[in-house]
């Protein structure tokens, strides 16, 4: 299992579902395909939180009679285009690790690794495209393309310092919290709910989507280097203006956040990331992030008392409790 176990934020029944799906997962890149199955198994196999497999379960868990290899198929399919998404981002932002491990660029190549990207991306919908597949593509298909706009509008908008709170919520929400929601409805749609329990879901997940983003954006600062697998300060570096930043910039007297953005030698960014850290910034986004975990777990207690609702509610305290 994949979530850390120190803080078990899950019930064992989903642990167990986490660590019969690893090696059902590590099955889906074949048959071989020469020069792809071996970097796209490496990319499954990095690693991860397994978080959106995870929603996919807590949801389905809500059925009785939920098929098991249907179940399998959908949470390989959403970590199959949060793992694409992550491949074509590090090509992106040219990046050489992450969660301490090379990237695929840094590896093969970035031709390859968009290559690897594609791959990914395509067995995401072969996997579910066989036969009937009980409305799952259409959720995954609609956040890969809210996925694409929020990583798209994020690049268009690299150190423009003239960004407000809502812009950076409308992206990240694109960014992220899209695959999050699609989770939820593919696991509600496998436990066969209506409408009304599915948009109980969709609104949670949503919720912890945002959650989960402004966290991780507070982390690239507060994080240790080890443990986020990747320098502190990325975010600064890449030029990508997250909510810490947004309130640093208007706390910020000296000016650093904007001037690191522009320039981002080592200097201006340690000098940048102090800033963050001392200036009041850091608790201003914690607070919405918390603000986002209270909505997750208010949409969460709409659900009758079950092992779920019990998951969902504790998911939402460890987005904003963990560690990387
Ligand atoms: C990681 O977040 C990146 C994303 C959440 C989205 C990346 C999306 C694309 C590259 C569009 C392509 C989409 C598909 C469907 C293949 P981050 O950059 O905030 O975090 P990081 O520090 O882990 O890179
Ligand atoms: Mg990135």
């Amino acid at each position: 299992m994949r979530l850390p176990t120190k803080k078990r934020p899950v019930s064992a029944g989903i642990v167990r579902q986490l660590k019969n799906f690893e090696p059902y997962f590590a099955t889906v890149v074949r048959p071989a395909v020469p020069g792809i199955s071996e970097p796209a198994l490496k990319a499954i196999e990095a690693g991860g939180k397994r978080l959106r497999p995870a929603l996919v379960m807590i949801a389905a868990g809500t059925g009785d009679d939920v098929d098991e290899e249907q179940l399998l198929r959908a949470c390989a399919a959403v970590e199959l285009v949060h793992l694409a998404s992550l491949v074509h981002d590090d090509v992106l932002d040219a990046s050489n690790t992450r969660r301490g491990v090379s990237t695929i660029n840094a590896e093969y190549g970035r031709r390859r690794a968009v290559i690897i990207g594609d791959y990914l991306f395509g067995l995401a919908f072969d996997l579910l495209a066989g036969g009937n597949d009980n409305g799952l593509i259409e959720p995954l298909a609609r956040s890969a393309v809210e996925l694409s706009s929020g990583e798209l509008r994020q690049r268009r908008t690299l150190r423009d310092l003239d960004q407000s709170v809502e812009d950076y919520l409308e992206k990240i929400y694109a960014k992220t919290a899209a695959l999050f929601v699609a989770a939820c409805a593919m696991g509600a749609r496998l436990a066969g709910l209506g409408s009304e329990h599915e948009q109980i879901f969709k609104d949670y997940a949503g919720s912890l989507g945002m959650a989960f983003q402004i966290y991780d954006d507070i982390l690239d600062f507060t994080g240790d280097e080890d443990a986020l697998g990747k320098p502190v300060g990325s975010d600064i570096r890449e030029g990508t203006v997250t909510l810490p930043m947004i309130y640093a910039l208007s706390l910020d007297k000296s000016r650093s956040v904007g001037a690191a953005l522009a320039a981002p030698t080592t200097d201006a960014v340690k000098a940048a990331v102090s800033s963050v850290l001392e200036g009041g910034a850091i608790d201003e986004a914690k607070k919405v992030a918390r603000r986002y975990v209270v909505s997750a777990q208010a949409a969460a207690g709409l659900l009758p008392q079950s092992q779920s609702r019990k998951d969902m509610i504790s998911l939402g305290n460890f987005v904003i409790d963990r560690y990387h």
